[in-house]
């Protein structure tokens, strides 16, 4: 089965909990719950991986990659400021999509600058759970 790596950046461990306001009640196993389900659906198998730290998500990514058809990266606060991040995305040549709960045009300026973005496929932002489903469907398409 095609396998997808899905990558929760720092602090998402905390869904459900953390400004429900902005991310929803929702906890990160529910998350990863509705994503294994739409991935089943697809036919993809998905490894998914949260860490708080850059280097932890740097490594992940290097160890997963082979074997891996694409990936979907929330990479929350490293977008705005990880070269590091950026750089280990362009390195592996698969494709990426970037996704965000929020809409990150719609808050602070310094949210809607994000440089792990220019590793991506494309971005979804704004669209909560969803978003990471409709990342899926892209991946299972680009995959046939
Ligand atoms: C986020 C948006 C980021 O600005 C923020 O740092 C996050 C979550 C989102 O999913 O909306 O931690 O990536």
């Amino acid at each position: 089965m095609t396998k997808v790596l899905v990558v929760h950046g720092p602090n998402l461990n905390l869904l459900g909990t953390r400004e429900p306001h902005v991310y929803g009640t929702r906890s990160l196993a529910d998350l990863n719950e509705a994503v294994r389900a739409r991935a089943a659906k697809l036919q993809l198998e998905v490894a998914d991986f949260q860490s708080n730290s850059e280097g932890a998500i740097i490594d992940f990514l290097h160890k997963e990659t082979a074997g891996s058809a694409g990936i979907v990266i929330n990479p929350a606060a490293l977008s705005h400021y990880s070269l590091a991040l950026y750089d280990c995305l362009q390195a592996l040549a698969l494709p990426v999509v970037e996704v965000h709960l929020s809409n990150i045009h719609a808050r602070e300026e310094w949210r809607s600058r994000s440089v792990t973005a220019r590793a991506a496929r494309g971005v979804i932002a704004g669209l909560g759970f969803a978003g990471y489903e409709l990342a899926l469907e892209y991946l299972a398409a680009v995959e046939k």
